[in-house]
């Protein structure tokens, strides 16, 4: 797994198994520092369950798993969706994975985030720590994150990327002015590309009906 990632932070592009297409992985993926962020998030938070959105080039996924293997949980199983990753990625993200040998711990989901989230959270599937880097949209991570804030386990960690962007800023303000989350980490060194930490609370707020922190 080590080799792969090497491999491709080294040589910046993956080329498609499945068609021969060229990818140029940067900047679309996380950069290795956020990578090795991640990773550390998941071993400091003995992660075994893990969820993505957006599994893109499958960079942060290596990191995941690389946590998950790290934490030695015979249980460790990582999540991700990308609605995109036969088309646009050309199944990149599954292919470094496979050839990182990480296929048995992969769940793969080719399904919207806003389908799969609620589904799961049907299903009564809970979570360790999620990282969220898929529709960048305000409506989009907004959802994301209300969702999230239920599957990931309570006084959890979710990981958002782009939070340089006012969408995801936004979505996120309102979940620490709203709904008592914090902010427990955030990275500085590049001022065109940040993430943040966020740590859910240990039960839900119960709040009023008509209550609102303006955000
Ligand atoms: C910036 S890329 C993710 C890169 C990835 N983190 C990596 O390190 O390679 C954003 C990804 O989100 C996916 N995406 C967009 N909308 C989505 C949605 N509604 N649900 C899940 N994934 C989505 C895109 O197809 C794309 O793969």
């Amino acid at each position: 797994m080590r080799d792969v990632i090497d491999r491709l932070v080294r040589d910046r592009t993956a080329i498609a198994r499945s068609d021969g297409s060229v990818h140029q992985l940067f900047p679309v993926a996380i950069i290795p520092d956020e990578g090795v962020a991640l990773r550390d998030w998941v071993i400091r938070e003995s992660a075994r369950q893990t969820l993505e959105v957006g599994l893109g080039y499958g960079i942060a996924a290596l990191f995941i798993c690389e946590g998950l293997l790290t934490n030695g949980a015979p249980d460790a199983h990582h999540v991700a969706l990308d609605p995109n990753q036969a088309t646009r990625f050309a199944n990149c993200g599954l292919q470094v994975l496979d050839e990182a040998g990480l296929s048995p711990l992969i769940e793969f989901l080719p399904t919207p985030s806003e389908i799969a989230l609620p589904r799961f959270l049907a299903e009564g599937r809970r979570f360790d720590l999620a990282f969220v880097d898929g529709n960048h949209r305000f409506d989009g991570v907004f959802l994301d994150l209300i969702y999230l804030g239920r599957l990931v386990r309570p006084a959890g960690v979710i990981v958002v990327d782009d939070y340089q962007l006012p969408s995801i800023l936004r979505a996120v303000s309102f979940c620490t002015s709203n709904l008592n989350w914090r902010v427990e980490g955030q990275s500085r060194d590049d001022p065109r590309h940040h993430w943040v930490v966020l740590r859910t609370p240990p039960a839900p707020v119960d709040s009023g009906f008509d209550h609102f922190v303006k955000f």
